[in-house]
């Protein structure tokens, strides 16, 4: 039983994120961390050099070597046996070698939702000189989707592998994996065969396409936030046979060599819709530091935030403070399905999207539902068995067909046997959050509740038991607020180096999201045949956030020269305040909202050499932290370590000890974008929380500004007592839903941060370690 259910569950969602691969191959592949300096093994011959050195008599060099890095990371990625790694890791020269483990990949309405309508002021052709890095499954070039009438960058070198490059698509690059160490099933091509990469990519940077929609859903206008800007795709994930299922993977050493050619492609930002299944310390997020290196050269990093809501605090992801870390929230709009019930009330329900047409009739109800030792399904057992139908079963055909989800073999007979409908009954929502379950048939999913009323309707003693399915119904959420997805990670970090670094920082729309897909991919994941094919389909998860937040970022870069800590300043401090359910762990600032992006007033710089000092001052090991970064000018030794040191960043967060007093000071300097001469007044709102146990102050209370450019200095002072006050448990102290907004005295700017402070007690295992 529990095992149909987790079939089921894989492949109705996980098809996407499947983790690790398997190798029998007996040499693995590993990432090589060296040291920066001090030996003669640091270029791309001297890594070739270290590896004749240490490999076994049966190998060579250009069998074991895959990337030779040098933008991205400090090391490089090879095919190593046991033996080899052993002597690799002797070698003073080496830091660390760790698996190349497998990340995961985690519309259009959603554009107008957060006022970036096609009718907003837009710079076009400085916007078309914008190029944004997908590092993804790749791209379905011949969607109209990806089309421009402005040519490339003038200074952009044409770049493509496998296919054309056009004036939309202006760079493709392939790090195909190798048969050697996987069963890959997909050629080498950066033609997307699964469709994540297309629908990313068109979320940023696809052109307008007029009467788009997904079987008379979501009808509008498909479109990117930026839509004349240029997409530079790179393909690092690909489908794999393991254990006889295919799964798709994204192998890290694959992402590292992805982010070292965007940024010697000098890309303007990469959006990055994958990442770890699991939060792991910094030391070994080998490609957040390579993020830092593309902050280095000017390029901002928008990245999801996991879609692991349901694990709870620290299970988020791509954290680091110098990547935009992006949660999910919902939209405005709502799917409606209904289920008719001859005499009797109809069942509605959200969590289902069914495309097929409303049935014309009510046609008679055929309940399967009965436990997992029915007859149903000892048929189906045995047929699989033999592949014969060994059972004199009952027609499903002219039926709707009400089976448990646990039995979702009937399926694909109900399908087989021209059954009319399904009607899913299952218990998923838990599991699953907010995922949209569909089927290639009229169907409707009910979790327990309503599949009880159903089995309920069924027990009524009536002539005829039977049902209508309704088409699914898009609809307006009347009293809707800015809220976050369920399945959003939760912050905060779980490296200790981070925890006075809010994460998330934003949150941006991931339900729902109706964008491009490759006619020649399947619209649903699921293992019954579904023999449809469009050029959209729609999507949920952080995976369709982020690209939100990339193409905001861009929207900002085609108006203004800022670097890329202002422009995520400007996009979180001009958010929307969210309410519902979550905390600043939940949504960090808030909900993305163009309507400010390009006036935000005032900005938190953050220069390149804050991270790393910040870093220092946590107390990293030096040598660590050179070879992360790439430089041998690191000296962590002359800096004091101060763990409430904080970094000059958009929000205000600190860990504190529980049932202590506390007090904590945080150091910002702003730069006025806004009017040259300008003052602003510092206040601090608090919302809900009556005896509220804290004080906080702003000092200086004015800030006044005379000219453009201009910094100002202001400390904001928090004391208080942390007492548990969650009532999940009594081991949570938060301060949340305080902020502090600077507003702008005879003008209309407000630049808003959230101040949380928080203790929480960690999960056993908040850190993966390996
Ligand atoms: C690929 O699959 C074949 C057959 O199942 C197996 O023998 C081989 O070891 C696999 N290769 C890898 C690299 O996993
Ligand atoms: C390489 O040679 C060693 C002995 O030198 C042997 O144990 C090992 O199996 C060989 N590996 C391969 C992949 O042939
Ligand atoms: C965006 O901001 C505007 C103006 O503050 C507000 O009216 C609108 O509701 C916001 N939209 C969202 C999605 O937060
Ligand atoms: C795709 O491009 C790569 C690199 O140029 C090449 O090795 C591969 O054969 C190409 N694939 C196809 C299907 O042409
Ligand atoms: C692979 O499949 C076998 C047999 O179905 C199973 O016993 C094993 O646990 C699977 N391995 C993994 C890693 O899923
Ligand atoms: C499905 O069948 C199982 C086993 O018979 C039962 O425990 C469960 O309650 C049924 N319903 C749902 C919604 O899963
Ligand atoms: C649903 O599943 C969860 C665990 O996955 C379980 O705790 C819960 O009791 C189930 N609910 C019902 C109604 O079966
Ligand atoms: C926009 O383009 C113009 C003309 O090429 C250029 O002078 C200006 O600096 C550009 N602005 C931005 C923000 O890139
Ligand atoms: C949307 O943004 C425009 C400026 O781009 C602004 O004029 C308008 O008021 C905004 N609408 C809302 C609802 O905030
Ligand atoms: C770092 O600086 C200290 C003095 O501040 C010096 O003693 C030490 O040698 C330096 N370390 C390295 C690795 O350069
Ligand atoms: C800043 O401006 C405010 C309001 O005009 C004023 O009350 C305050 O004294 C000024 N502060 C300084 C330091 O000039």
């Amino acid at each position: 039983m529990a095992i149909a259910l987790q079939t089921f569950l894989l492949q109705l969602i996980l098809f996407f994120f499947a983790s690790h691969a398997e190798a029998n191959n007996p040499r693995k592949i590993y990432l090589v961390q060296m040291k920066v300096g001090g030996h003669r093994y640091g270029s791309s011959s001297g890594h070739q050099e270290l590896l004749r050195e240490v490999l076994d008599d049966n190998s060579t060099v250009s069998n074991a070597l895959i990337y030779s890095y040098r933008e991205s990371f400090t090391g490089f990625s090879a095919r190593l046996t046991h033996s080899e790694r052993q002597n690799l890791k002797r070698r003073r020269e080496v830091l660390q070698v760790s698996r190349s483990r497998n990340l995961k990949l985690h519309t259009t309405r959603s554009w107008d939702f957060m006022n970036l309508t096609l009718a907003a002021q837009r710079n076009p052709m400085n916007e078309s000189n914008l190029v944004v890095a997908v590092i993804d499954s790749g791209i379905w070039p011949y969607s109209e989707l990806f089309s421009s009438d402005s040519p490339p960058p003038p200074a952009w070198q044409n770049k493509c592998q496998n296919i054309t490059c056009n004036n939309k698509i202006v760079g493709a690059r392939s790090y195909y994996l190798d048969k050697k160490d996987y069963n890959v099933t997909e050629e080498n091509s950066v033609i997307d065969v699964v469709g994540h990469g297309t629908h990313v990519a068109s979320i940023v940077a696809g052109r307008e396409i007029e009467k788009a929609s997904y079987f008379g859903l979501a009808k509008g206008t498909v479109r990117g936030g930026v839509p004349n800007a240029k997409i530079a795709v790179y393909k690092t994930c690909w489908k794999i046979r393991k254990n006889g299922t295919e799964v798709l993977i994204c192998p890290q050493h694959t992402a590292l060599a992805a982010v070292e050619d965007a940024i010697k492609d000098k890309v303007d930002i990469i959006s990055y819709s994958q990442g770890w299944d699991y939060p792991v310390p910094m030391e070994e997020d080998h490609v957040s530091w390579a993020f830092l290196r593309a902050l280095k050269n000017g390029i901002l990093t928008s990245a999801v935030a996991g879609n692991s809501g349901k694990d709870g605090y620290y299970a988020l992801i791509n954290g680091a403070p110098w990547v935009m870390t992006v949660a999910a929230s919902m939209k405005d709009r709502l799917f409606e399905t209904t289920v008719e019930l001859e005499g009797d009330e109809p069942i509605t329900v959200y969590n289902t999207i069914n495309t097929f047409k409303t049935q014309d009739s009510f046609y008679s109800l055929l309940d399967e539902t009965g436990s997992a030792e029915s007859t149903r399904k000892r048929e189906l057992l045995a047929e699989s068995k033999d592949g014969l139908i060994s059972y004199n079963h009952k027609n499903d055909k002219g039926k709707d067909v009400f089976f448990n989800s646990s039995q979702i073999t009937i399926l694909e007979k109900a399908i087989k046997e021209r059954a009319k409908g399904a009607i899913v009954w299952g218990n998923f929502t838990d599991t699953v959050g907010s995922k949209k379950f569909q089927f290639p048939i009229a169907s409707v999913f009910l979790d327990k509740e309503y599949g009880d009323q159903l089995r309920k309707y069924f027990a009524k003693d009536r002539s005829t038991h039977a049902v209508k399915i309704h088409k699914t119904e898009e609809i307006p959420d009347e009293g809707m607020v800015p809220t976050v997805a369920e399945m959003s990670s939760r912050g905060p970090n779980c490296d200790s180096y981070l925890a006075n670094i809010l994460k998330p920082d934003i949150a941006a729309p991931g339900l729902d999201i109706i964008a491009g897909w490759p006619e020649n991919v399947k619209l649903l994941p699921l293992a019954a045949n579904d023999y449809r094919h469009l050029r959209f389909n729609i999507m949920s998860g952080t995976s369709m956030a982020c690209p939100h937040a990339t193409g905001l970022a861009l929207y900002i870069k085609s108006f203004k020269h800022w670097s890329p800590s202002a422009i995520k300043s400007a996009l979180m401090t001009t958010s929307t305040e969210m309410v519902g359910m979550g905390d600043g762990f939940a949504y960090g600032s808030g909900q993305l909202n163009a309507t400010k992006v390009l006036d935000p007033g005032l900005i938190y710089e953050t220069q390149h050499q804050d991270y790393i000092d910040y870093m220092c001052k946590q107390g990293y090991n030096t040598e660590k932290l050179r070879s992360h970064v790439g430089s041998n000018e690191i000296n962590c030794s002359g800096i004091k370590i101060d763990k409430n040191a904080d970094l000059n960043y958009p929000s205000m967060s600190a860990e504190v000890e529980l049932n202590t007093k506390f007090s904590k000071v945080f150091y910002r300097t702003v730069t006025n974008v806004g009017n040259p001469k300008s003052t602003y007044l510092g206040k601090i709102k608090f919302r809900g929380k009556k005896n509220f146990k804290a004080k906080i102050t702003v000092k200086p209370r004015w800030l006044n500004f005379s000219k453009l450019g201009q910094t100002k200095t202001f400390t904001v002072t928090v004391t208080g007592l942390s007492e548990p006050n969650s009532k999940h448990s009594k081991e949570t102290f938060m301060l949340g839903n305080t902020w502090l907004t600077w507003t702008e005295i005879g003008g209309s700017r407000q630049v808003r941060s959230p101040i949380v402070i928080y203790s929480i007690a960690k999960g056993t295992n908040a850190c993966r370690e390996f």
